[in-house]
């Protein structure tokens, strides 16, 4: 087994050799001893954005596989995107699959017509992205979701949200939809949960979730606000409706950062999001006060995958000339799902 410093090494050594034909994207959750390497740090639409720029071969992507798909969608024939670990999926996006969205769909057209659009978070399937561009829909990121659900609803009366069903459901209160005009899609049981007039339905929510964020409770926040009285409390959206309520402040990855950043020396802060950002945070913001929303740091497991040894085990590989975890995403999926993700990207 090789030492840390080892590994590193051969990291530098095929960066070095790989120049300006290799670029690695990382995402704010993944791990300080791989965002070290990373040519970019970035949210969600950050890495979508910079992806679509780069005119790099090899993009050895540093975060979870619908991140991954997502910069091979938008990159040319010619330049080839990698995970170092196939195992980096994203529970959430494995909570929407093609087939039980197109059953939805048909269900909901009965009931509604087709006064609908679907609208996907990022972290969902190629194959979902790919059906919601067919269906005139356009994918949203935590940064966009406001002014995307704003969109959608200039094309139709009422929008099918995917996968996650709070992201949806706080972004849509925002907008000044009420709970009461929000259904729940079940995609087990195949079922609406919905008790209003079908005439008032405005948004339609994917019954999926983070299985991160919704680690950041009510008690969490009553035992902050209990402890520390001066403490400001920030989330990710992800987190649910009631959590994000209690809370002063949500966002994206990239505005819980910007926020902590530029906070007066000596605030207070609790985070209900991703342990390796909040760790970094309380790391380069020695001046305040931080601490995780949930006393248990959460991590996201799949995230983690990403270390050092796969890593250095995919960027040897490449700079010895051969390519190991490619994300390939198949034309026909990638021609419509490249039409939701520029409907989000154009704007
Ligand atoms: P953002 O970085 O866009 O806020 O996304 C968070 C996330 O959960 C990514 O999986
Ligand atoms: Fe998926 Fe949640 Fe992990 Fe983000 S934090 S990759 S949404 S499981």
């Amino acid at each position: 087994q090789m030492s840390d410093e080892e590994l590193e090494q051969i990291i530098i050594n095929a960066k070095e050799q790989l120049g300006d034909e290799l670029f690695i994207p990382g995402h704010h959750y993944q791990k300080d001893e791989v965002i070290q390497f990373a040519d970019a740090k970035g949210d969600s639409l950050e890495l979508a954005q910079k992806s679509a720029r780069t005119t790099a071969k090899h993009i050895v992507f540093c975060g979870v596989h619908f991140m991954a798909e997502t910069a091979d969608i938008l990159t040319n024939k010619d330049q080839h995107v990698y995970l170092p670990d196939m195992r980096a999926g994203c529970s959430m996006a494995d909570m929407a699959d093609i087939n039980q969205t197109e059953v939805a769909w048909e269900r909901l057209s009965q009931l509604v017509g087709e006064t609908i659009i679907p609208i996907t978070y990022v972290n969902s399937t190629a194959a979902i992205k790919s059906f919601v561009g067919k269906n005139g829909g356009a994918t949203i990121t935590s940064s966009n979701a406001k002014d995307m659900m704003k969109w959608a609803l200039t094309q139709k009366e009422r929008i099918l949200f995917l996968p996650d069903q709070h992201l949806g459901r706080n972004t849509a209160y925002d907008l000044g939809i009420p709970l009461e005009q929000m259904a729940v899609w079940d995609p087990i049981m195949e079922k609406l949960h919905y008790d209003g007039d079908l005439d008032d339905l405005k948004v339609i929510l994917w019954k999926g979730h983070c299985s991160v964020h919704e680690n950041f409770t009510v008690p969490n926040i009553k035992e902050v606000r209990a402890k520390h009285p001066n403490m400001n409390i920030i989330v990710h959206p992800e987190c649910t409706r009631e959590v994000v309520a209690l809370s002063d402040d949500a966002g994206s990855t990239r505005h819980i950062i910007e926020t902590i950043e530029s906070a007066p020396s000596g605030s207070e802060w609790a985070i209900g999001t991703e342990m390796n950002l909040v760790k970094r945070l309380i790391k380069e913001n020695p001046d305040k006060h931080i601490i995780s929303l949930n006393p248990h740091m959460c991590p996201c497991l799949t995230m983690n995958r990403i270390d050092l040894p796969h890593l250095a085990w995919c960027l040897d590989s490449l700079a010895h000339g051969e390519s190991v975890n490619p994300i390939v995403v198949e034309d026909d999926i990638s021609h419509f799902a490249t039409e939701a993700l520029n409907r989000m990207l154009n704007k």
